[in-house]
């Protein structure tokens, strides 16, 4: 099969076509600082025959950190070392490991930031709603030196290569996206291309200029968004050949913004339980309302929902494709042998990312080299995601929250 050939990002070889999505871990401590356990969850993958393994979202400043409790943070060299352990055992056991690194924008609030929470504009997220404030172009400048800063701590911790969070509406997607960004500056929206690429292009220059040239930067963006933010075909191919110019190792396409997380990571059903419990927006005070808060979400929810199909962002995946030789990694609904095989072999795309059916079975990618018809045993309840609020460590919970 051709998932289990070698492929190329950069001067890394992979050995095989399977790359672990980002996943939050919800495992380090109030200042960032990675546990046990999150060393223990990376040697644990690092020893399943996955081709690459992307960290989940780590902060490079704590102005950028998440509302999840436990997120990781790059955001100081006092940290190499932590993750100099996690990296040596992933090396150890002959895997390849990339850093996500990440500016939440105005997807957060006052009391994670521990100060401002600061947006490409003062234009407040639908989900979030904190109120932004507007970057300075002094302030945008010291952020992206905060991004490079945090690749370099990344590499020398030993990560062979960074992620760039460009999707799902965190502070780089921001800025390209023409809803939220409009700024009349050098880091507005390019009246030629509908999206503002100038943030990430200085950020890419900078990691190099820090890191060197040949350290790979793989960057994730999301392909269509919600009809909150309307994101044209047009706009999207911009954005590849914009890629394309910068010469980046690996493009990820997901999609959507955290205004509607449940569209990022498709369900076959809703988890409202979990969201009734631990929602920090949704949650129920009074549990005896549940059945007529559930009706409620019921509404509003399909109203917006996405289906769940198997690799949803195929489409966008195969545009990008058409107008690039950078690879190309699809996330989003892969969970059988054939259906990645299918992609990289009909497709030709060059990778599929995977994020919960590897959650479920950490050695997923093993049991498929065995038997390329296995199916994951994830069943898509989004309870994973939903506790990414609730203080515990990121985890499966087969359907049912104990
Ligand atoms: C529990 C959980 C945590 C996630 N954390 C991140 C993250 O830190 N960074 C990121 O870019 N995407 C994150 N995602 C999105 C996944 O990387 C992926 O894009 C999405 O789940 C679709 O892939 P899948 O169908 O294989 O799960 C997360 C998703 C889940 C369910």
């Amino acid at each position: 099969m051709k998932i289990f050939s070698a492929a190329t990002i950069g001067k890394l070889t992979l050995k095989n076509r399977i790359i672990r999505s980002a996943t939050f871990e919800g495992m380090c401590d109030d200042q960032g600082f990675p546990k046990e356990s999150y060393h223990n969850l990376y040697s644990n993958l690092s020893k399943n025959d996955i081709g690459a393994i992307i960290t989940g979202f780590a902060y490079i400043d704590k102005e950028g950190k998440a509302i999840q409790p436990g997120q990781a943070g790059i955001d100081h060299s006092s940290k190499i070392p932590y993750y100099k352990k996690v990296c040596e055992t992933v090396h150890n056991n002959n895997s390849i490991i990339f850093m996500q690194l990440a500016h939440c924008g105005r997807q957060t609030d006052q009391d994670s930031t521990g100060g401002n929470v600061w947006g490409v504009s003062s234009k407040k997220s639908k989900y979030f709603r904190s109120k932004p404030q507007k970057m300075s172009i002094e302030k945008i400048q010291i952020t992206i030196n905060q991004f490079a800063r945090a690749a370099l701590f990344a590499k020398k911790s030993g990560f062979d290569g960074v992620q760039i969070h460009a999707a799902h509406g965190y502070l780089v997607h921001q800025f390209l996206l023409p809803q939220i960004n409009n700024r009349k500056d050098i880091f507005g929206v390019n009246p030629k291309t509908k999206i503002g690429t100038e943030f990430l292009s200085v950020v890419i220059d900078k990691i190099r200029i820090e890191c060197g040239r040949d350290f790979p930067i793989l960057v994730k963006i999301s392909g269509d968004v919600d009809y909150l933010h309307n994101f044209s075909k047009k706009q999207f191919v911009n954005l590849i050949h914009f890629l394309d110019n910068k010469k980046v190792d690996g493009i990820e396409i997901s999609y959507g913004t955290m205004d509607q997380a449940l569209n990022i990571f498709r369900g076959k059903t809703i988890p409202y339980k979990a969201i009734s419990l631990f929602n920090p927006r949704y949650k129920l005070r009074y549990k005896f309302l549940f059945p007529v808060w559930k009706l409620f979400a019921t509404l509003f929810l399909t109203l917006k929902i996405k289906k769940f199909t198997s690799a949803y962002n195929l489409n966008y995946a195969t545009l990008a494709k058409q107008h690039t030789d950078i690879p190309i990694i699809c996330v989003g609904g892969f969970q059988t042998g054939q259906q990645i095989e299918t992609v990289i072999q009909n497709k030709k795309l060059d990778f599929v990312s995977i994020c919960r059916a590897l959650l479920c079975e950490p050695d997923f990618v093993k049991k498929l080299k065995s038997n390329p018809k296995y199916k994951s045993k994830c069943i898509s309840c989004n309870i994973c995601a939903i506790m990414c609020d609730s203080q515990k460590a990121t985890k499966c919970y087969f359907g049912k929250i104990e």
